[in-house]
């Protein structure tokens, strides 16, 4: 069935082979050669500020695709854009990073907080426009591969929509809060004897062989949906372009997403240049930091193991859209311990603000490259915390409880007698600034 409601024509053809497709006949990937498929449509009939405008203006409905911080941006977005499936999700706060700042040594670093979105990560704005495009085509199911968010968010989504779904999560290494929202949203949740890269292996082939609609970062309408971080934050400085954006990377998605918003942005005149990237690997999972390591001559694969599960990823998918991202953006690739992230996660967490594992790594990366003299203490830098404090509580508790030696950033928790004495006790030992 074609769309009836979008604003100018989609165009969906192969990056690899130069394929063209017809936009809604239910592909996500290529059926010629496998590789990654790109969505274009027309640049939008305004540009500059008459768009920021038009942006704006509907940031105050109250229902609607206007009162999602995804379809607000419809103009940029290569996506019919008709009966959409909104909860709404994006409109996140972008937020000054306080202690978490300070510990980064970028006072002025300002943190946009996707952990806020309905399911708890930014997978939601690339649900969104995913699940919408699921039901136009009349998909029978939709399956992804995932770590966890990717999961929960499709889960959550298609529910909403009417839609089956079937989640492949790695068996041994899913956060507990994800696969429990995988399972409370009601998807057909399978736990995979294998790595996220296995996953999403099977995915792709049991997709491809059974006409099921392929949900994960590799499909085009995702990314679009993904964009809207980026043009969210830019309106949040007021489309005066940061000069850094960090964000943690793993499969890919959204370091490609990022670069194609950041490129339509400077295209539509929002932007009058390009903030670089800096994309950020944990150092037991890293072979897009490898390859950035060498000028991005070979594609490198590893086994990987990090504390960060999201990103616990060896042989990301959209490794030829980040590769682009990169050089569009002069940006940098660079790696963190599993104990520089947990550290990261403990000042965010003190900040009040709270994110995951992965989302720390952002600015336990902008903390190295400030160590390493690449970005200066006045620069304008925004992080993106990509998920909620909650998604993995083993990992918090077990730093703040369990860790010995006790970490830097520990708030161990003190069991007491149900007395006034013990209370007291635990009040004096408080300093004016809180526990640490
Ligand atoms: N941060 C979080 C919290 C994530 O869940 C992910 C990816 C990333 C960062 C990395 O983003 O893959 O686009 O480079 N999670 C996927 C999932 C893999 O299945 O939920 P990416």
């Amino acid at each position: 069935m074609p769309p009836t409601h979008s604003v100018s024509p989609i165009t969906l053809s192969c990056s690899r082979c130069g394929s063209v497709l017809a936009p809604h006949a239910g592909h996500a990937e290529c059926p010629t050669c496998g590789g990654l498929l790109e969505l274009r449509r027309a640049p939008p009939a305004l540009h500059g500020p008459a768009l920021a405008r038009l942006f704006a203006g509907r940031r105050g409905a109250l229902d609607g695709a206007d009162a999602s911080g995804v379809w607000r941006f419809r103009e940029l977005l290569a996506a019919a854009d008709g009966d959409v499936i909104t909860f709404p999700e994006g409109n996140t706060p972008l937020l000054d990073g306080g202690i978490a700042a300070r510990w980064a040594g970028i006072p002025g670093l300002r943190l946009k907080h996707e952990g806020l979105n309905p399911t708890g990560s930014f997978k939601d704005r690339g649900m969104t426009v995913g699940i919408t495009q699921a039901r136009l085509i009349g998909a029978r199911a939709v399956a992804c591969a995932s770590t966890g968010n990717t999961a929960a968010s499709l889960a959550a989504y298609a529910a909403r929509a009417g839609v089956p779904a079937l989640v492949c999560i790695p068996a041994h290494r899913v956060a507990l809060g994800k696969l429990a929202q995988a399972l409370a949203y009601g998807a057909r949740t399978l736990l995979v004897r294998g790595d996220f890269d296995a996953c999403l292996r099977l995915v792709r082939e049991a997709a491809h062989r059974l006409g099921v609609y392929l949900l994960n970062s590799v499909n085009p309408y995702r990314l679009e949906g993904q964009k809207t971080i980026v043009f969210e934050l830019l309106e949040q400085c007021a489309w005066q372009a940061p000069d850094w954006i960090a964000l943690p990377a793993g499969n890919l998605g959204n370091t490609a997403a990022f670069g194609m918003a950041l490129r339509d942005a400077r295209e539509a005149n929002l932007i009058d240049r390009v903030p670089r990237l800096l994309a950020v690997q944990a150092e037991g999972a890293a072979p897009f930091a490898e390859s950035f390591r060498e000028g991005f001559v070979s594609r490198h694969r590893v086994t990987p193991n990090t504390v960060a599960t999201a990103i616990n990823i060896g042989d990301p998918a959209s490794y030829d859209r980040g590769v682009r991202s990169i050089r569009d953006t002069n940006g940098i690739v660079t790696t963190v311990s599993d104990a520089e992230i947990l550290e990261a996660k403990a000042a965010v967490d003190a900040a009040g603000i709270g994110c995951e594992p992965a989302s720390a790594a952002a600015v336990a990366g902008v903390k190295r490259l400030v160590r390493e003299g690449i970005i200066t203490a006045g620069s304008r830098v925004v992080g993106v915390l990509t998920g909620h404090v909650l998604k993995d509580p083993e990992a918090l508790v077990r730093y703040h409880r369990d860790i010995q030696p006790t970490p830097a950033l520990a708030n161990r928790p003190i069991e007491i007698d149900a007395t006034v004495k013990d209370f007291e006790r635990a009040l004096d030992g408080l300093g004016t600034g809180g526990a640490r």
